[in-house]
């Protein structure tokens, strides 16, 4: 049962919308009555996405959007109220997770997943909120953080700092626009399998040994806790992370390994 908006003129944004677990989220929030801006720097998966959502329901519509890049994250925010209303949800799921052992890896690598992580999540919460204030309105945004930002792993120094970071960012904000009626929470997914060949079948036996739910997430199981999140009934929660996983970070074993 999806949570329903405040108001059935609630615009949420969600990044990284066109594949993955963003889909999922866009799709739960359009189910429950929000009209979804799906951006996304894929516009042409984007836009079959807000296609087939907007022939069953209420408007969706694709943006093109890289969040690395503060000028288009200022003109699409621009452009998504101007079109479908003032934005009253953030959801900053855009991120990448690349393999890169920490002796090879180049300046190029640990910039692009820093400034679509962490960086792009910030700039769109500073401009949503702004938009917020100058509106006058009450919000909440959500940042997809990761379970790597609690529990290291070989190959991924760049990406796990950048979601401890987003961690960490999320409180800061928290305790900055609370002022402004604006929430800010984060949900740390764990392995979550998302159509793409991002697990394959012996990662996969071998790591629900060691998740007590027995089994690897789905985007809906994302999508679910980022519906409470935005929803009235997560009211009085704010700074927040909350860690979906199946249990693994309670009794994760160490891995050694070298990663090249
Ligand atoms: N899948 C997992 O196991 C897992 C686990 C923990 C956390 N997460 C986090 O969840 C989020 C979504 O992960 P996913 O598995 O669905 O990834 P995905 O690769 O399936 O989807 C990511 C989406 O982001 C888009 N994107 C990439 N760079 C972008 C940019 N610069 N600007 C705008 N959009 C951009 C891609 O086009 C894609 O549509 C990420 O932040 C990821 O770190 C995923």
């Amino acid at each position: 049962m999806p949570f329903k908006p405040m108001t059935s003129s609630s615009v949420a944004l969600v990044t990284g919308a066109a594949t993955g677990i963003g889909q999922s989220i866009a799709e739960q929030l359009h189910e429950a009555g929000y009209r979804v801006a799906i951006t996304d720097i894929n516009v042409e998966q984007a836009q079959k996405l807000a296609q087939r959502l907007s022939a069953s329901g209420a408007n969706a519509q694709a943006f093109k959007l890289d969040v690395r890049l503060q000028s288009d994250i200022q003109s699409v925010f621009t452009q998504v109220e101007r079109e479908m209303g003032p934005i009253t949800m953030l959801i900053n799921n855009a991120g990448l997770y690349p393999n890169h052992p920490s002796l090879e890896m180049t300046e190029t690598q640990w910039d692009d997943v820093f400034d679509t992580n962490l960086k792009g999540t910030f700039f769109c919460c500073q401009a949503f909120t702004q938009a917020a204030v100058r509106n006058n309105i009450q919000g909440a945004i959500v940042n997809l953080a990761s379970t790597s930002a609690f529990s290291a792993r070989p190959g991924a120094a760049h990406y796990a700092a950048s979601k401890a970071g987003l961690v960490m960012l999320t409180k800061s904000l928290a305790q900055e626009f609370g002022a402004y009626g604006v929430r800010v929470n984060a949900v740390a997914p764990g392995l979550i399998e998302v159509g793409k060949a991002n697990v394959s079948t012996a990662y996969r036996d071998q790591f629900t040994t060691m998740v007590p739910s027995g089994r690897t997430g789905t985007p809906a199981d994302i999508a679910s806790v980022v519906s409470f999140l935005i929803s009235p009934a997560a009211d009085y929660v704010n700074g927040e992370c909350i860690v979906v996983d199946g249990g693994f970070l309670t009794g994760r074993t160490l891995q050694r390994s070298k990663t090249s």
